[in-house]
């Protein structure tokens, strides 16, 4: 199945994203991880994302059209992928349509994760990601059994530097000026199904898997 998953910041993609690929067989492609793992090494690209990603500023879409076609065009998201975090401007979505054409392909279906600001508020400031494996963590809702430590990995735990409330805040702000039209541009080519994206985890996967069912 070729997926895209959109939401605001916060809403849980990156949460579900790794339990609907896995229960879909295809890859998760992050373009927020592709960009974070670039800043943590240093590249070019990493470099290039790092001042807009810590202003809560979208990277240019060139770099990120170019970067996304770079990672399609690897075998294993020849027969699917979930992508998580891109598109979010018009012109990446038209872009994305071009590149999936070219891969003699369509996109299937754009899951819509729906939770208002103040749920955001709370979730990312109380997000810890793992330096060790990725797994994401909140300390009030899916803590781990160690304050600091990866359950899974015994990793560290670190909070996002765009987690900063100021930055959350100019997300939130680009989120609806440059994102949300996607929802009426899907809307508009019959891809998309909303789901409500709050309460517990796990609810909102079953949500997710039951409303994908239908596409096969
Ligand atoms: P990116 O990493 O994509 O950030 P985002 O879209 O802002 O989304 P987040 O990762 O913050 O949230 P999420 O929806 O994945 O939520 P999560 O599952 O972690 O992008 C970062 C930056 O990279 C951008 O600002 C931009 O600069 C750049 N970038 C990336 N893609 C780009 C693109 N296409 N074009 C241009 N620039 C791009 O969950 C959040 C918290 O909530 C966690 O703590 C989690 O444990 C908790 N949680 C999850 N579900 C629940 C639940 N049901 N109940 C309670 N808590 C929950
Ligand atoms: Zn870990």
């Amino acid at each position: 199945m070729r997926l895209v998953l959109v939401g605001p910041p916060g809403a849980g993609k990156g949460t579900q994203a790794e339990f609907i690929a896995a229960h879909l067989a295809v890859p998760k492609i992050s373009t927020g991880d592709i960009f974070r793992d670039n800043v943590a090494r240093g590249t070019e690209l990493g470099v290039q994302a790092r001042s807009y990603m810590d202003a809560g500023q979208l990277v240019p879409d060139e770099v990120t059209i170019n970067m996304v076609r770079d990672r399609l065009a690897e075998p294993d998201a020849g027969d699917g992928f979930l992508l998580d975090g891109f598109p979010r401007t018009v012109p990446q979505a038209s872009a994305l349509d071009k590149l999936v054409a070219d891969l003699g392909a369509g996109l299937e279906v754009v899951l819509e994760l729906v939770v208002d600001d103040d749920e955001v508020i709370r979730r990312l400031s109380g997000r810890r990601t793992c330096r060790g494996c990725g797994k994401i963590w909140h300390v009030e809702f899916d803590p781990p059994v160690r304050e600091g430590s990866c359950d899974r990995c015994g990793g560290q735990l670190f909070q996002r530097d765009d987690d900063k409330a100021e930055t959350v805040a100019e997300r939130l702000r680009v989120y609806a000026r440059d994102t949300a039209p996607l929802v009426d541009y899907y809307g508009a080519q019959g891809r998309l199904v909303g789901i409500d994206a709050t309460g517990p985890v796990e609810d909102v996967t079953l949500r997710a898997i039951d409303a994908l069912r239908s596409y096969g």
